[in-house]
């Protein structure tokens, strides 16, 4: 639903969304990590969301790029259209939980800049708080690390249009968040996301 004042076309809210935060105690937030593959986005949001969940007893959702492919998006692949479209679609599953209060861990290479903003877009016309991750490791980091073999497959010609190889990575301009993660460990970039939130009231 659309809160008084805002675009869309949506029926009004039955419930105003500062009640229902208030009532849950708590406010729904979207962390969009985007990164390339081998970047982190999955790990340091998985690791986030443990903390939130375990010690501050919050409402988390990760959305991540390879799980919503086996369901919402299989018949998505990596052409920058089914890219657009994937990134439409969790941007929009986003802003439907990030509405209901929770947080929501967005974790998707989208390595579009103009499909980013759309999101972002999405998010700001509904009066949502929408923050943008970006996970700053450079390729020969990635290539490196390769945790899925998936840049080894790339050199050997067995993947085609591989993002940071032979089909682009749009890195953010102006990130909300700059994690340049291969020189901070986990828990420091945790750390770092936590305060985020805190300061943006998303802890209280
Ligand atoms: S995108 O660009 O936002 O649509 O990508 P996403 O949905 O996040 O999926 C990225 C994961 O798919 C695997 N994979 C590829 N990534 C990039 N380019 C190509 N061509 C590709 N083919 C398969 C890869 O495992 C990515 O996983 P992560 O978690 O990012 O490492």
């Amino acid at each position: 639903c659309v809160e008084a004042g805002e675009g869309g076309s949506q029926e009004a809210c039955h419930l105003p969304r500062n009640e229902r935060f208030a009532a849950l105690g708590q406010k729904g937030i979207t962390l969009w990590f985007t990164g390339l593959s081998g970047s982190g986005k999955s790990t340091i949001a998985r690791a986030l969301e443990e903390e939130l969940v375990l010690s501050h007893g919050k409402h988390v959702q990760q959305l991540d790029g390879d799980n919503v492919r086996m369901g919402l998006n299989r018949d998505l692949g990596f052409s920058p259209a089914d890219r657009a479209e994937s990134v439409r679609r969790v941007g929009e599953m986003a802003c439907l939980f990030n509405a209901g209060g929770v947080i929501t861990l967005v974790t998707l290479v989208s390595p579009y800049r103009a499909d980013r903003d759309a999101a972002r877009k999405r998010h700001e016309d509904q009066g949502l708080k929408f923050l943008e991750v970006f996970m700053n490791v450079p390729l020969e980091t990635v290539q490196e690390r390769d945790p899925k073999g998936l840049y080894a497959k790339v050199a050997a010609g067995e993947i085609k249009g591989f993002t940071g190889v032979d089909a682009p990575y749009e890195a953010p301009l102006k990130p909300d968040i700059d994690l340049p993660n291969q020189q901070l460990t986990v828990d420091e970039c945790v750390e770092i996301l936590l305060e985020r939130l805190e300061a943006e009231g998303a802890l209280t």
